[in-house]
């Protein structure tokens, strides 16, 4: 909300809860968020702002400086992949663990998901562009915020352990650009979990943990919708840019992702969300003819 002379009013803090009028500062202000709650707090007050139009985009200026690290509380500590305890299904640890790491996805991904929006306030997307991404970042923080009660009622809580360091590597790597951006978050990292959402679910309900089953079902619902958005706008620039769609992506991925991309594929799941096997499988050993 702005007045006749582009100010904004007290109307528009109070809609968020933050000093933030705008979509791009709101997002700005979620990624640097160090108090979780507080993180996950923001990004639903946002996500309804911005769906009821009660704050622009942007502010005069469209410049928002992003944290090279988002707002994070001391623990859990990050560590680097190959220390990182074995997960695994089998036991009450094992379960509490794969749900530990799972929460330090949830996180990161609503680190990305916002910085995405900050990021790439100012390139000339469709509305529609940013009502997309609003919804995932809703819907990540409220993966997190299962997750981690989830890990409450365990008797443990998100920080118990150690989290994988890397995954904001990502958000890094591919900060330069949105269409890079889209082919290594949203294409290889989400698309991921939906090849081994399906199997955790299962291992889940086989160990009769029915509560975490659900969550992770209520995860893999959503990820999918991901999924797809990251397709439909990965689609829409390449269009724009007469770019080629398959080899585009294979390039991309080659160049950021730096690691083939690893079978078994949910074939079925990928198609749905408009990403034929034609998009991945040449990513599957580099350099092997496609
Ligand atoms: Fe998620
Ligand atoms: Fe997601």
């Amino acid at each position: 909300m702005t007045t006749g002379d582009g100010q904004q009013t007290s109307d528009d803090r109070s809609v968020i809860g933050t000093a933030s009028a705008n979509l791009a500062e709101a997002a700005v202000a979620i990624v640097k968020e160090p108090d979780l709650t507080a993180k996950t707090t923001l990004a639903k007050r946002t996500a309804k702002a911005w769906f009821t139009r009660q704050i622009s985009l942007h502010g005069p200026g469209h410049k928002y400086s992003l944290p090279d690290t988002p707002g994070r509380p001391d623990k859990p500590e990050l560590l680097p992949p190959r220390k990182m305890p074995k997960r695994s299904t089998a036991g009450e640890r094992g379960r509490f663990a794969l749900l530990h790491s799972l929460a330090h996805i949830e996180l990161s991904a609503v680190d990305m998901t916002w910085d995405l929006i900050a990021r790439f306030v100012s390139i000339g997307m469709p509305q529609l562009f940013y009502d997309n991404w609003v919804q995932v970042g809703l819907e990540e923080a409220k993966h997190f915020d299962l997750l981690r009660d989830r890990l409450g009622q365990l008797g443990g809580s998100y920080g118990d352990l150690p989290a994988h360091a890397g995954l904001w590597q990502a958000a890094q790597e591919t900060k330069h650009d949105l269409l890079t951006r889209l082919a290594i978050v949203p294409l290889v990292l989400e698309a991921r979990g939906l090849d081994v959402g399906p199997e955790m679910i299962k291992k889940l309900e086989k160990a009769e943990d029915q509560k975490s089953a659900d969550i992770l079902k209520i995860v893999y619902r959503d990820e999918k919708k991901h999924v797809a958005i990251g397709m439909y706008w990965f689609r829409f620039m390449c269009q724009r840019e007469s770019r080629q769609i398959e080899q585009t992506f294979q390039t991309l991925v080659r160049k950021h992702f730096r690691s083939p991309i690893r079978p078994p594929f949910n074939e079925e799941a990928r198609l749905e969300c408009g990403m034929p096997p034609t998009f991945y499988k040449p990513l599957t050993a580099f350099g092997a003819p496609s």
